[in-house]
């Protein structure tokens, strides 16, 4: 029932030991910087720092921003483009010594919410969105959680909808809660008039102040922030772990 969690995000890898039957955070979460100048077997190595700071022995789940199928990567907007294609159960396998577990970033964040956060007992749709270095984007129902790809969604000028509403655009371009909002809700608006769900669940760091933007998105749906916060994919990558078929 303990499961070490690790959450691989565009500025910093994060990790804990998780009981996979609550998704508690069983230690204090370690966190270590990275960047996309760095490479698979670079970032293999923070990985592996990461479950000697745990002294770990046995199985990880491993969140990555982008396409996971089993252990294969398939796409990196946001790290080092030598992922794609990258076998990282195995590489992360190798540096840690540890049976590891493959799963998307947002996903991961999905199954802890639905499993044990704000979307405990909800059967309906939900969408759950994480909004960090990148838009990281799932939907649940039946409290089955698919992964998708939404941030990639075509906006303005044709670039991927993460490259304006993202949390880290809001920082690098220094805009106001309310011109960071209004462009939420723009998004959100288009993702609700194809997906149409009843429940919306708002995870990354940046969800912790949802009370400074939350009011300019006005979605249909009920909007919540993510229980766990920005902890959310490192729960839901130990929970996947101990649960994979
Ligand atoms: C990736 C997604 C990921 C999201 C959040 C996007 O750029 O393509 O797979 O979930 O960032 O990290």
């Amino acid at each position: 029932m303990k499961t070490l969690g690790i959450d691989i995000g565009g500025s910093a890898i994060k990790g804990a030991p998780v009981n996979t039957a609550t998704g508690e955070l069983l230690a204090e979460r370690h966190r270590i910087e990275i960047d996309k100048s760095m490479t698979p077997a670079a970032v293999a190595r923070v990985v592996a720092e990461l479950a000697a700071h745990f002294k770990w022995r046995g199985p990880i789940g491993v969140g990555f921003p982008g396409v996971v199928e089993g252990p294969r990567i398939w796409t990196s907007a946001n790290l080092h483009p030598k992922f794609v294609g990258c076998d990282a159960a195995k590489l992360f396998g190798r540096a840690t010594g540890c049976p590891v577990a493959m799963i998307n970033d947002a996903a991961a964040a999905g199954i802890a919410e639905m499993r044990y956060g704000a979307g405990r007992n909800f059967m309906g749709k939900a969408l759950l969105l994480t909004l960090g270095t990148g838009v990281g984007t799932a939907l649940a129902y039946q409290g089955v959680v698919v992964p998708l790809e939404l941030g990639h969604f075509t906006w303005k000028r044709g670039k991927s909808a993460e490259k304006h509403v993202a949390a880290s655009v809001r920082e690098n371009k220094d805009l106001s809660w309310k011109e960071w909002g209004g462009r939420l809700r723009d998004y959100v608006g288009e993702l609700e008039r194809l997906l149409w769900p009843e429940l919306i669940i708002v995870g990354g760091g940046v969800s912790a102040k949802h009370a400074k933007f939350f009011k300019f998105i006005k979605p249909r749906a009920r909007i919540v922030p993510a229980e766990f916060f920005n902890n959310a994919g490192i729960a839901g990558a130990a929970i996947w772990a101990a649960e994979k078929k």
